[in-house]
């Protein structure tokens, strides 16, 4: 059989992709139907998970409406913490502990549905703190059992935290964000309401939708699961296992509904399309990067966000120095996309024109170009920030930047040429500035 170009079977290599699926309810209004849903799953006394924005908006109501009308216990719990920490953790899993739960309902973003996962791990098998936690720095010990029922609510779009069993925090004492990593951290239903996006400020929006379309594009054009090593055994194939012909379809179509919708979502408001069509996008390259893993651009922006020095977003919900989620990946992504189509020309191509831009006479060599250029010609419309010296950085930062993400190895071997700290260093500098 044969899956396309990409994909080429060699002896000793991977000849097998595994597919994660989670169960996705997606739809306006959705958030209504979550009272069944939850009495569907056996939930009596639920905790619903929120933060202290969310806690004063109309999809909590919502929430709280439907789980009463179904007859359904709750209390809420609304001190999440932005960027979760081991101790913001701790604080959520405690309340788990004392309200003698049998459901969780998770309502927010990344950060949020996060809190909860690790709050039911720890009240269902309570250990020590780093037990669960990633080696090198925590044990890694695998989890027990099935965790309690949880239904993600995401009220942003694009972390896919919905659709993973991954749980990601600072932890305090390294100043490194680490995580939580096992399938039995999964919700059971994710609920995918597209009016739940309505509040959000436009600057939101935009680098929510450059995370996403950064997810999609890094898993297309990440490489083939064909080139890695066959596993020891079938336990040992990791969660990014490279691109693979299920997670082309859900990018491809991702970066579609990116280029047909992210520009005008952000800057006309009440785009009501647009948000359908960006959650949708949002749910795509969640399959996509769940399946396949993101590759440069998100293994460089966790150094972009962690050695942040001054920069505040204008218009973000928060007065701290942050470079958000989504600008810290996307100012890397034209850069990296311009080395890397050196290595798959025709997936850059495909990319490119998927996204909107003009392929005809188009030498397929240019590819990584092009996409290089529509992505910039986006940031440009968005008003997202002019690289890396918009966020503060400088030509001298550029060491401490390639140090800081060159350990990020699961990421940066996922892309598709080989790379060393030189050229990680000049992928940085290309990302200085970009017009
Ligand atoms: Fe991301």
């Amino acid at each position: 059989m044969t899956l396309g170009s990409y994909y080429q079977f060699k002896e000793n290599k991977e000849s097998a992709f595994v597919v994660e699926a989670t169960k996705i309810k997606f739809g306006k209004g959705t958030i209504h139907e979550i009272g069944e849903d939850a009495r569907a799953l056996g939930m009596k006394r639920i905790a619903v998970y929120t933060d202290p924005t969310v806690r004063h908006l109309e999809p909590l109501e919502n929430v709280k409406k439907a789980l009463k009308k179904s007859g359904i216990d709750l209390e809420i719990y609304d001190q999440v913490a932005v960027e979760p920490t081991d101790r913001s953790f701790q604080e959520g899993t405690r309340f788990a502990k004392e309200g003698n739960f049998d459901g969780f309902v998770s309502l927010g973003g990344g950060s949020v549905i996060d809190t909860c996962k690790a709050s039911n791990l720890y009240s269902t098998y309570p250990d020590d703190f780093l037990s669960y936690v990633n080696a090198p720095i925590g044990q890694a010990k695998p989890i027990p059992g099935k965790l309690k029922p949880h239904i993600a609510c995401p009220t942003t779009f694009g972390t896919a935290s919905e659709c993973t069993g991954i749980a990601i925090f600072d932890f305090l004492e390294r100043h490194v964000k680490t995580g939580i990593v096992g399938s039995a951290l999964k919700p059971a239903l994710g609920i995918l309401d597209p009016l739940n996006l309505k509040t959000l400020p436009p600057l939101v929006i935009a680098a929510n939708g450059f995370d996403v379309f950064s997810h999609a594009c890094e898993s297309y054009t990440a490489r083939p699961y064909t080139e890695r090593d066959f596993p020891e055994n079938s336990a040992k194939r990791p969660l990014g296992q490279g691109a693979n012909p299920y997670s082309d379809i859900a990018c491809i179509n991702a970066i579609r509904i990116m280029g047909e919708h992210l520009v005008t979502t952000v800057l006309e408001n009440d785009y009501e399309e647009g948000f359908e069509n960006l959650m949708f996008a949002g749910m795509l390259a969640g399959i996509g990067f769940g399946n396949a893993g993101c590759h440069l651009p998100h293994g460089m922006s966790y150094a972009v966000s962690g050695c942040v020095k001054d920069y505040v977003a204008e218009g973000w919900p928060s007065n701290n120095p942050l470079v958000p989620h989504g600008i810290s990946v996307i100012v890397n992504s034209p850069s990296v996309f311009r080395l890397t189509g050196t290595a798959c020309p025709e997936r850059h191509l495909m990319a490119a024109e998927a996204v909107g831009a003009d392929i005809s006479g188009v030498e397929k060599e240019e590819g990584g170009n092009l996409l290089a250029d529509h992505i910039i010609g986006m940031m440009k419309k968005t008003n997202i920030p002019n690289g890396l010296k918009e966020v503060g950085y400088r030509e001298s930062d550029l060491d401490r930047l390639t140090e800081s993400s060159f350990p990020q190895k699961r990421l940066i071997d996922n892309a598709p040429l080989p790379i060393d700290q030189d050229q990680l260093k000049q992928l940085f500098k290309g990302a200085l500035e970009y017009w």
